[in-house]
């Protein structure tokens, strides 16, 4: 079946299927800037590991980085299924030529951030990925299928931390509420700039690799989250937040701010490159003993 048919059927559009220069293009540009932002995800996360007030939390801390590793694996596997290679991918990374999500720009400035970054990121990574289980490309949405497992665990264990630190003492409760008061805004910008600002968003939907759009994956965040906020106890600091026919209005972030951050200008951006293309350079002695082991199999095996 051609390309058009198999989107127009709803079908899988695989590796080795014909498909325009610019489905491929949108597919790198997405799925390169979606394993970015997983590796780049652990260090805000990371940087707790060895301060994590318990053993357990300090084991599932562990797990949870662990994890993002993985993502960012079967992410850039996935993406060289369309012809490009992760070491270029890591370069266009690098230089800044390609993109991560913009909420691994903030600190982690306390524990109950840990949990913020669970409950909230993790939480809208979910909403944002559940429909990509159902992308037109083939390895993409077999990739999200995993990825949506993990990330249900992840979710959870952020919103353990701060149910915990919710019935703890005042003060733990406090640290909640600030974390959700720095992370709520950031969190609601992770779905993009609003649809009338999307530039990609019509292409990928009539591709079958976008389902839903920027907004209305936002409002699905925002309504299947308040609740649980309330069960938390906290505020989500929105005075405009109203609750209407099943839904909640809520005021639209300051897209100001994303561009800004995806600019470069959020608070952690310089590090979390440099800390990355540190962790490359350190790394490279691994990736050279792995290529010569491999050419050495290769040659006894020939
Ligand atoms: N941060 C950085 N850049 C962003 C962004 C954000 N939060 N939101 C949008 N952008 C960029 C887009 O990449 C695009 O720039 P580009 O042309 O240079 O790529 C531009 O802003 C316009 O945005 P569009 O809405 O037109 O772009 P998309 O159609 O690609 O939609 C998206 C953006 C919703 C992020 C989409 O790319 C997507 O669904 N990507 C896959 C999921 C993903 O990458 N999530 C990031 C977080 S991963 C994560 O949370 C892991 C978890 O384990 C914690």
């Amino acid at each position: 079946m051609d390309f058009q048919a198999t989107i127009d059927a709803d079908g899988r559009i695989e590796p080795r299927d014909a498909m325009p220069d610019g489905y491929r293009k949108t597919l790198i540009r997405q799925i390169a800037q979606h394993a970015h932002s997983e590796i780049i995800g652990m260090q805000p996360e990371g940087n707790w590991i060895s301060r994590a007030p318990s053993l357990r939390r300090k084991a599932i801390l562990m797990a949870k980085v662990q994890d993002e590793a993985g993502h960012g694996l079967y992410l850039y596997a996935a993406a060289e299924t369309l012809g490009v290679d992760r070491a270029d991918l890591l370069d266009m990374l690098h230089s800044g030529r390609q993109k991560y999500s913009s909420i691994f720009n903030y600190p982690t400035l306390t524990w109950a951030d840990i949990g913020a970054i669970g409950w909230l990121v993790d939480g809208a990574a979910i909403v944002n990925q559940v429909p990509l289980c159902r992308c037109s490309y083939g390895p993409y949405a077999r990739a999200m299928v995993r990825v949506c497992k993990e990330e249900s665990f992840h979710q959870r264990q952020g919103f353990e931390i701060l149910y915990t630190l919710c019935n703890g003492t005042p003060g733990q409760k406090a640290m909640a509420q600030d974390a959700l008061n720095r992370w709520w805004w950031p969190s609601l910008m992770m779905f993009g700039p609003p649809d009338t600002a999307s530039t990609h968003s019509e292409q990928s939907m009539a591709w079958g690799i976008k389902r839903h759009s920027n907004d209305e994956l936002r409002q699905r965040f925002v309504d299947m989250t308040v609740p649980q906020a309330d069960v938390l106890g906290l505020r989500v600091p929105d005075d405009g937040l109203v609750h209407q026919d099943g839904r909640y209005r809520f005021t639209e972030p300051d897209y100001t701010e994303l561009y800004d951050v995806v600019k470069g200008n959020g608070p952690c951006n310089q590090q979390r490159l440099s800390h990355r293309v540190k962790a490359h350079e350190d790394g490279a002695w691994v990736r050279e003993a792995a290529a010569a082991y491999a050419a050495k199999k290769e040659a006894r095996a020939a």
